[in-house]
């Protein structure tokens, strides 16, 4: 007993020093304290224990022997959690290290959708012009739509043009030419003002053709407003628009609300003229429809025709954009996938 009782302590002591230089991670540390500090059955504990049964004699040399092994294990494990957790947190801190001469991500920026720059070009021209902004309803009544625009029942136009309707009297509009009414309706000339805005016709979409599409609508209405004012203002539109070399052409043409009416195009922009891919070999591009307004609608909205004349315009703005961005399919125009929009940012 004499001397097993303090080699117990030195065995024990070596074997706790074993352990401990095995230990890499805090949860191995975790089961070390408990195998040797643990309340019920650590190694320390067990020894402890013991000092009550060792001879009289030799009890405080062992007592001693103990306590110093319990102090030594305890500050090695404090000692080397301090350590592990040091290391712990040196590693997350390299982990997370932020290098802050690295150059920002650039945050990405959004842009105006290609039909949206192109009614703001629009807009642009026209207000410099000393035009103004209208708005109107995409549901509309066959008033509206139709019958005011001198299209009553039964007149061919009304079936020419594929109506979308929700009743037998209300339909989605299928020409912004309802701004017309809307506005004569509201205000006295003079007026100067654009609406543009979508319109719908049950059309089967094709590269040139969707059931939802985009028209700016013109009016001017005056006092002594004649045929070379409509001229001017469309030949100095597509000259701010396409450019100072842009020509226009009128060609006579019939809309029930314009006596007379005519269809307008552009010398194309890319070849003037001479005939290319973007105008198809022709040298011209189709711009819309126009014409002095029919004395019929004047007289509608209480406007007298023998005091004032007005012209009106109806364009495309899809087809605008589609030649001016190079679009060879319109329905690109409407499908909103970010890969083909992300072509026109600013
Ligand atoms: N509203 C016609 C259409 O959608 C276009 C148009 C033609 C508008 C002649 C006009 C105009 O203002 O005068 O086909």
């Amino acid at each position: 007993m004499e001397t097993i009782v303090p080699e117990q302590v030195e065995t024990l002591k070596k074997q706790f020093q074993t352990d401990l230089a095995g230990v890499k991670d805090l949860a191995a540390l975790s089961a070390l304290r408990d195998k040797y500090m643990g309340r019920k059955s650590g190694l320390v504990h067990a020894l402890i224990k013991q000092i009550g049964r060792v001879p009289r004699e030799e009890r405080r040399a062992f007592g001693q022997a103990v306590n110093e092994l319990k102090t030594y294990v305890e500050s090695s494990l404090e000692r080397l959690r301090a350590d592990l957790e040091a290391r712990v947190q040196a590693e997350q801190l390299e982990r997370e290290r932020v290098d802050i001469t690295l150059p920002g991500l650039r945050p990405r920026f959004g842009h105006p959708h290609p039909i949206t720059r192109m009614r703001q070009r629009i807009e642009d021209i026209f207000v410099a012009m000393g035009y103004t902004v209208e708005d109107g309803p995409e549901v509309e009544t066959s008033f509206y739509n139709f019958d005011a625009l001198n299209i009553p029942p039964g007149h061919p136009a009304r079936e020419a043009q594929d109506t979308l309707y929700l009743s037998s009297d209300i339909a989605l509009r299928t020409q912004t030419s309802t701004v017309q009414i809307r506005t004569m309706e509201r205000r006295r000339p003079p007026l100067r003002i654009i609406a543009p805005g979508k319109v719908f016709r049950r059309d089967t979409p094709d590269p040139t053709h969707n059931p939802m599409f985009y028209q700016v609508e013109g009016l001017t209405v005056d006092r002594n407003i004649h045929m070379g004012h409509l001229k001017g203002t469309l030949q100095e539109f597509v000259r701010r628009m396409f450019g100072p070399e842009v020509k226009t052409r009128f060609r006579p043409s019939y809309f029930p609300f314009v006596e007379p009416g005519a269809e307008v195009d552009y010398s194309c922009f890319l070849c003037f003229g001479r005939g290319c891919r973007v105008c198809k070999g022709a040298g011209w591009i189709e711009l819309g429809g126009c014409g002095m307004v029919h004395p019929k609608v004047l007289r509608g909205v209480g406007i007298d025709p023998e005091e004032f004349t007005g012209f009106a315009f109806g364009l495309g703005i899809d087809r605008m954009a589609a030649l001016i961005y190079g679009i060879d399919d319109i329905r690109l125009l409407y499908e909103n996938d970010t890969r083909f929009l992300e072509q026109f940012g600013l």
